[in-house]
């Protein structure tokens, strides 16, 4: 059976195909994996305002959550125009809502890095 990372990685380049970049040139994909193992990738989608861009991530988050998966175990995000594109800050603090120190593949064009959530964000808000 295939690695479930390695899975993950390419369902995130997949979606990275689908990319609506125009504006930044920055095509970006991701794959999350929900805790009862479905995927649910997702691209970036930029607007001409700019500012109603959504990044690849929360599109794949969105959709799982809007499926009514609320608890994400793992994601892979892939980008061929940086090393490594790490997962910016609202993105990782969407992930925090439904998931804990998962597992976060960063593939770039050179290579796969792995981290943790908590890793890229030790301290994610939270009211409690
Ligand atoms: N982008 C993502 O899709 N994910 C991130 O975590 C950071 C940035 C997208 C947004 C925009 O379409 C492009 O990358 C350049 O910023």
């Amino acid at each position: 059976m295939k690695d479930m990372a390695q899975e993950l990685i390419e369902v995130a380049a997949e979606a990275c195909k689908h990319s609506y970049s125009p504006y930044s040139d920055f095509p970006v994909g991701a794959a999350v994996l929900t805790e009862s193992g479905e995927i649910y990738a997702g691209t970036n989608i930029e607007n001409a305002s700019y500012g109603a861009t959504m990044c690849a991530e929360r599109v794949a988050v969105y959709k799982a959550v809007s499926e009514g998966h609320r608890r994400i175990q793992a994601i892979a995000v892939y980008a061929t125009a940086a090393d490594y594109a790490f997962p910016c800050g609202m993105c990782l603090q969407v992930l925090s809502e439904f998931a804990g120190d998962i597992p976060v593949l960063i593939a770039g064009k050179a290579g796969v890095k792995r981290y943790t959530l908590y890793q890229l964000l030790p301290h994610p808000f939270d009211k409690k």
